[in-house]
């Protein structure tokens, strides 16, 4: 009997290892461990057993019971395993990946960039203001009364009240001097408004960079020493700059300034900037001594000097973000 029971646990272990499916294991475990099972039929012919071989036959049949329960279970898990879906999407890691879709700096965003630095390396900080704005700053403490002749100029939208769109970034130079004292070297890049209609030179929204230097012994010297290595670093070593008398209510002496360059094929002056030394009005109404500080600002657009290096003949290319135009940047 006990020769029959380890034949018997051999010959299940062999055919549940060989189990392919489920079907086959549940097969294999009603012939073996199952009601009407082959370990049960020899244990019903305990009888037959001398009575001193009882108890080790009865220990034996217990065990092959528990080695092919074993068994089964094991090959079970292997085969649940081998059939169980893969969670979630199959992934060939060899495969060559999607590439996203990167995108990149916007050219007026980029020629921002690119200023920023020039003025940082020439020891500017870059600083922002507002573009909603109030009228005292876009205009009364930038020496620009209401019926002042050069009001229009940076007529602007409004929002309601004394409550507008800054029509430059001038009006940040105010806020600036009224949280500091000399000396000081900032420039503001931002977006400015102003009710123009949209041509190939205008429109209603664009971005200026407004450049401010105020201490004991600032000069004119210093205006045009600091614009013309900014123009230089801009527009190449061979840049010249031009400056032409102007007028800004918010700076005296004021300046145009031109800088000459190759555009289209031919060498040519173009206005970029307007220019001048601090209005002895601005720094009183900021609380500044007029006879101990001196200083000088600038302001310039953004799109003009991008239309300028790309050769952009239109400012609205630059608004209208046509992937199309952008891609070639
Ligand atoms: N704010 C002036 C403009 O928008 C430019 C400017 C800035 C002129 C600073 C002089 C000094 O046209």
């Amino acid at each position: 009997m006990q020769e029959a029971l380890q034949q018997l646990r051999a010959e299940a272990l062999a055919r549940i290892e060989g189990a392919a499916t489920l079907d086959a294991l549940d097969a294999a475990r009603a012939a073996y461990v199952g009601r009407s099972g082959a370990v049960k039929g020899l244990m019903q012919r305990m009888a037959e057993v001398p009575a001193d071989q009882r108890k080790a036959t009865g220990q034996l049949a217990n065990e092959v019971k528990t080695a092919i329960e074993g068994a089964l279970a094991v090959r079970r898990a292997a085969i649940e395993r081998a059939q169980a879906p893969v969670a979630g999407p199959r992934v060939d890691i060899t495969e060559p990946g999607t590439r996203p879709r990167l995108g990149h700096e916007h050219p007026v965003r980029r020629t921002e960039m690119e200023l920023r630095e020039i003025f940082a390396r020439l020891g500017f900080e870059c600083v922002e203001g507002p573009e909603v704005e109030l009228e005292y700053y876009n205009f009364d403490a930038l020496n620009i009364p209401s019926d002042h002749p050069a009001h229009d100029s940076f007529a602007t939208f409004y929002v309601g009240g004394d409550v507008l769109l800054r029509s430059h970034t001038s009006p940040v130079q105010v806020r600036v001097m009224e949280q500091r004292r000399p000396p000081l070297r900032v420039v503001v890049p931002g977006r400015v408004y102003r009710p123009d209609t949209a041509d190939a030179t205008h429109s209603p929204v664009f971005h200026q960079i407004e450049g401010l230097a105020v201490g004991e012994d600032v000069t004119f010297a210093d205006l045009k020493a600091v614009l013309t290595l900014a123009m230089r670093e801009l527009f190449g070593p061979k840049t010249e700059t031009r400056f032409r008398p102007s007028f800004f209510p918010f700076t005296e002496p004021s300046a145009e300034v031109d800088v000459c360059c190759e555009l289209w094929g031919e060498r040519r002056w173009l206005e970029i900037l307007g220019a001048g030394m601090v209005h002895p009005k601005v720094f009183e109404a900021v609380g500044y001594d007029p006879e101990r500080y001196t200083g000088f600002a600038f302001g310039m657009g953004i799109e003009r000097i991008a239309m300028l290096k790309h050769g952009i003949r239109d400012i609205r290319l630059l608004l209208e973000n046509d992937v199309r135009f952008l891609e070639q940047f």
